[in-house]
């Protein structure tokens, strides 16, 4: 199972927006799993439209069946809490474990994994690089440049781990209006494209700033699933994604 952390340096700049419309748009020909890290403020069940799903099946082996919905294998910690306003009160080591069982005791049986995790380069982000070792990090980023000083700092902490950066994607990058469908560039433009040819990555794409992609978050039913322009730039990133994987494999097994 090859195993995709979506991270960044800042909050709030889509990764989870980017992990699950790559998640769905992987899902249409690949066996995939989306695993939710973001221990304290999980949001993909609520982006899946999962968020009544409380408690998880067991499987034949005494372990966890993840949730499925259309073709899409899902684990989350939201699915095992009693409402999605519990806090979670838990240390590093424990969130270690639950990372640790996530990744051990649910029948992903799955080609491609992706893992959510929460903003930043904090216990989450340490414990899926040692228990998952992910074979790759996608880093999401918006055009603002506070943004872009922290996506510097996400690629130095996956150089510094060892994982490999499969490459940036540029999210918020110009707005469609919905009125006459021009875009608008409120953050700026072509900020990731610049700091990828700086830091040597691989620039996988700029997605939009798209209402319906907030609309369709809200629903529980990613773009991906929706169809149009947006969707269209998702799943071309999800094949870029899967040719750089499927080339690294080639430069492995040649070496
Ligand atoms: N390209 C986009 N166009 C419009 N809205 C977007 C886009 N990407 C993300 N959003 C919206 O922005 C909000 C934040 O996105 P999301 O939750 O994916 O970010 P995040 O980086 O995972 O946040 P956190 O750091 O809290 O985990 C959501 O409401 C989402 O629907
Ligand atoms: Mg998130």
């Amino acid at each position: 199972m090859k195993k995709i952390a979506v991270m960044s340096g800042k909050g709030g700049v889509g990764k989870s927006t980017v992990a699950a419309n790559l998640a769905f748009a992987l899902a249409q020909n690949h066996k995939t799993g989306l695993f939710d890290v973001d221990i304290h403020g999980p949001s993909i069940p609520k982006m899946l439209g999962l968020e009544d799903v409380k408690g998880l099946a067991e499987s034949e082996k005494g372990r966890f069946k993840p949730v499925e919905i259309r073709n899409l294998k899902v684990f989350s910690i939201g699915f095992l809490l009693p409402t999605s306003d519990t806090p979670i009160i838990w240390r590093g080591p424990v969130k270690h474990g639950f990372i640790k069982q996530g990744l051990e005791q649910v029948d992903w049986n799955a080609d491609y994994l992706i893992i959510d995790l929460p903003p930043g380069t904090g216990d989450e982000a340490l414990s899926v690089i040692h228990l998952a070792k992910p074979d790759g990090v996608i880093i999401v980023t918006t055009p603002q440049s506070v943004a872009l000083e922290d996506v510097r700092k996400a690629i130095r902490f996956a150089e510094k781990t060892e994982i490999p950066v499969v490459g940036i994607v540029e999210n918020m990058s110009g707005l469609i209006c919905p009125h006459c469908s021009k875009v608008i560039d409120v953050f700026g433009k072509g900020g990731g494209r610049r700091l990828s040819e700086e830091m040597n990555v691989t620039f996988l794409g700029s997605i939009p700033l798209d209402p319906e992609v907030t609309e369709s978050g809200d629903r529980g039913r990613p773009i991906v699933e929706i169809g149009g322009k947006t969707s269209e730039v998702f799943n071309k990133i999800a094949e870029t994604v899967l040719d750089i994987l499927e080339r690294t494999k080639k430069v492995e097994t040649s070496q």
